[in-house]
């Protein structure tokens, strides 16, 4: 690292700025809005001794002459100096700034790539709203208001977690500055051991790009994470640094926890006044047992929010190029699982009900499951099988009810699958091999 990050103090402090174009304008300007007391002086005009007692300098006069003597002065002075677009002649760097006051973000790739420095400074810009200005300053009252209630540290923490999970940012966004006010109050002032949260999260098919920005935030906030085993190592990075991860998935030649205890300890850590965070592959509604542990959480009266994911019956076939639905080929969608002893009859009936069908957990019974439908759809109804969607070791195999378990067999593909039937599932075959993934596209 060659360069040392700091924010100057400014404040009524002399500042001088050489040049008369645009870039010393700006220059001014932003030396001014920091308070500081800033002289202005053209190319011409500067005579060696005119930067006496500045604390800062910029050199935008773009003369050689002049930025070979500023330098000289500066540099003799002890005074830091900015020769603009000179980087052997700075002591200092201007990066790029993200403004909220009175949060301000500086970047700089010291001086490698301006262009990389402005696009992050976009990025972040996109990301953290004007709202975060005035949440910041909210979090600063707070924070005083805690420390005079002599509040130990502990709880303190866990009441700025708990506002930058609440709705405060949100509603400071739609320019309620008192309804924040109001909520910011209730949450500093509430019991917190007595209540923790739990957060039911879709991690979506694999793929991290795929969660939601809820999901994202969730996971940086939370104090537990309890996630199932399907959900990558990629995903679980994202979780911040304090936060405690507990497995609770099914793992191959190991039992799932049972669903009562991981109730049970959701409901523990929950009362702990943890914020918690329950991750679980897809979304967290589509055979994820998320409907029993949103109902067992409600009746132990604990307070439960539930953040949609994308489920791998959506992502699955689109990641492999299918259609699930498609104009004058299908109008209807069926999900169903191959798992549990769901009758014959019952999955050939939502098969010809419905123009595509979705099977999760099929890929233990796939023979089984190809051969029952084909009774009401014909061997040659278009099959695929999508295996690890989204993730980099994703696998598609094409073919028929006739073929598609003898395909999958002979590929050796491995779970998690997901099997599409029906005429949109012919589109793989030709689309795959257009459908770039993200790195490539571009
Ligand atoms: C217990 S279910 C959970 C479904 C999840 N809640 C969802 O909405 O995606 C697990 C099944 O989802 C499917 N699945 C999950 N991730 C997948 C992926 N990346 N690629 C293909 N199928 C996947 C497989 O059929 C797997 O057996």
């Amino acid at each position: 690292m060659r360069y040392y990050p700091v924010f100057l103090d400014l404040a009524d402090e002399p500042c001088v700025v050489l040049g008369e174009g645009k870039l010393a304008a700006e220059k001014a300007a932003g030396l001014r809005e920091a308070g500081a007391a800033v002289r202005v002086i053209a190319s011409k005009d500067y005579r060696r001794g005119d930067l006496a007692g500045a604390r800062l300098v910029f050199d935008a006069s773009d003369d050689p002459a002049v930025n070979r003597e500023s330098w000289a002065e500066a540099e003799a002075a002890g005074i830091l100096i900015n020769v603009v677009d000179r980087p052997a002649q700075c002591r200092f760097i201007a990066p790029a700034i993200v403004r909220r006051d009175p949060l301000l973000i500086a970047i700089s790739t010291e001086g490698q790539s301006p262009f990389l420095a402005s696009t992050l400074r976009a990025r972040l810009e996109r990301w953290l709203g004007r709202e975060w200005g005035p949440f910041t300053a909210l979090i600063g009252r707070t924070r005083r208001e805690l420390r005079e209630r002599g509040i130990p540290i502990q709880q303190q923490t866990k009441i700025y977690k708990r506002l930058l999970a609440s709705d405060i940012r949100k509603m400071l966004r739609n320019d309620d500055i008192s309804g924040a006010q109001h909520a910011a109050a209730a949450i500093s002032r509430a019991d917190l051991g007595a209540g923790g949260r739990v957060a039911l999260v879709g991690a979506g098919p694999g793929d991290p790009d795929l969660l939601t920005v809820r999901a994202r935030e969730l996971l940086g906030d939370a104090d537990f994470v309890l996630h199932d085993a399907l959900v990558s190592a990629e995903t679980l990075a994202l979780c911040g640094p304090e936060a405690r991860l507990e497995d609770v998935g099914k793992r191959a030649g190991r039992r799932s926890a049972r669903q009562a205890d991981i109730t049970a300890r959701l409901i523990e850590l929950a009362r702990q006044g943890h914020l918690v965070v329950r991750l679980k592959g897809g979304d967290p509604f589509v055979f994820g047992r998320g409907g029993e542990e949103m109902r067992d959480l409600i009746a132990a009266g604990v307070d439960v929010v539930v953040v949609p994911g994308v489920s791998a019956a959506i992502a699955a076939p689109a990641a492999a190029g299918i259609p699930l639905t498609m104009r004058g080929v299908a109008s209807s969608i069926a999900v169903t699982t191959g798992e549990g002893n769901a009758p014959a009859a019952r999955l050939q009936q939502l098969a010809a009900a419905a123009d595509t069908l979705v099977v999760l957990m099929a890929h233990g019974k796939l023979e089984g499951i190809a051969s029952t439908l084909a009774e009401p759809l014909g061997r040659n109804r278009p099959a695929a099988v999508i295996s690890s969607a989204t993730l980099p070791e994703q696998e598609v195999v094409t073919g028929t009810l006739g073929d598609i378990a003898e395909r999958v067999a002979r590929s050796g593909l491995l779970p998690p699958a997901t099997l599409v039937v029906g005429e949109v599932a012919a589109q793989a075959a030709s689309n795959l091999d257009q459908v770039v993934d993200l790195a490539s596209f571009g």
